[in-house]
């Protein structure tokens, strides 16, 4: 692993304060009446909780429901995924547009599931990144490499790869209206967790990358880690000075699981 060192530090006077994001990622799980049960366990666990921000984000005949439940609490949902493209004959997609007709705050956009199950390539990635955008929204951007290539000692040179086509594509100011989720794919729903320390070292890179592009906006960037998050990891992971909060998969489904992973996030820093 490389350390670029062009930056400063984000622990020492002058921090750039970005606050904790806590997003649920529910995929596709769920029903009315569980998701009914678990918003207003999530709303009223977060009510408190002041210096995080907590998000679900799921599947869309969801997201009027989500809305209803929480509009008047502190606790913002979003979508999974969203067409690049505004309207038009494209049958079964879904509009930024109608995205945000629900009040969407997030869209997950580029998860590995869709690059690698539905061919999402980082041209399509970075379309729904300005589609989201254009829609007032903002996009979690996933990135992140596959066991293969982490075993290949290739991880810099993916996440790189992904993190700098959006830059070449939209410019830096996308990450400015971005977060970004760093998940490693061989991380997601089996269990292992990359360390907090190898997790930093991939998250002080990507801002590092970006900071190539505009150093104002890679401080403010938030990068979310996600693969195998939990209560009982959550806490270790967000201490690391670039880890400024989690993409949660299975313990978003579990209230009491997401609360303590937003509870660990509150807490701290
Ligand atoms: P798990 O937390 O279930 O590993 O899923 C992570 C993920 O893919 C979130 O987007």
């Amino acid at each position: 692993m490389r350390f670029l060192s062009t930056i400063p530090p984000f622990n020492g006077i002058g921090e750039t304060v970005r606050k904790k994001l806590v997003a649920g990622n529910w995929k596709m799980h769920g029903n009315l009446a569980q998701n009914s049960a678990l918003l207003l366990k999530v709303a009223e666990g977060t009510a408190s909780l002041d210096k995080a921000e907590c998000a679900v984000c799921v599947p869309f005949p969801y997201l009027f429901q989500a809305q209803d439940l929480l509009r008047r609490t502190v606790v913002q949902w979003g979508a999974q995924n969203v067409s690049q493209y505004p309207s038009g004959a494209y049958t079964g997609e879904v509009s930024a547009g109608m995205l945000a007709d629900f009040g969407c705050r997030y869209v997950i956009v580029g998860h590995s599931e869709r690059r690698r199950l539905y061919a999402e390539g980082d041209a399509t990635v970075a379309a729904k990144v300005g589609a989201t955008q254009a829609g007032g929204m903002i996009p979690v951007v996933c990135v992140g490499e596959t066991l293969e290539e982490w075993e290949a000692g290739r991880t810099e040179a993916v996440v790189t790869g992904q993190i700098q086509a959006l830059l070449d594509g939209l410019g830096a100011q996308a990450y400015d209206r971005a977060v970004v989720a760093y998940e490693p794919v061989w991380a997601i729903g089996t269990g292992k967790t990359a360390s907090p320390a190898q997790a930093q070292a991939v998250h002080r890179m990507i801002r590092e990358v970006v900071a190539q592009g505009d150093q104002r906006v890679a401080e403010r960037l938030r990068i979310l880690y996600g693969g195998s998050v939990k209560a009982a990891n959550a806490a270790e992971l967000f201490a690391m000075p670039d880890i400024d909060g989690a993409l949660v998969g299975g313990a978003s489904l579990d209230a009491g699981e997401f609360l303590a992973i937003c509870a660990a996030a509150h807490e701290s820093r």
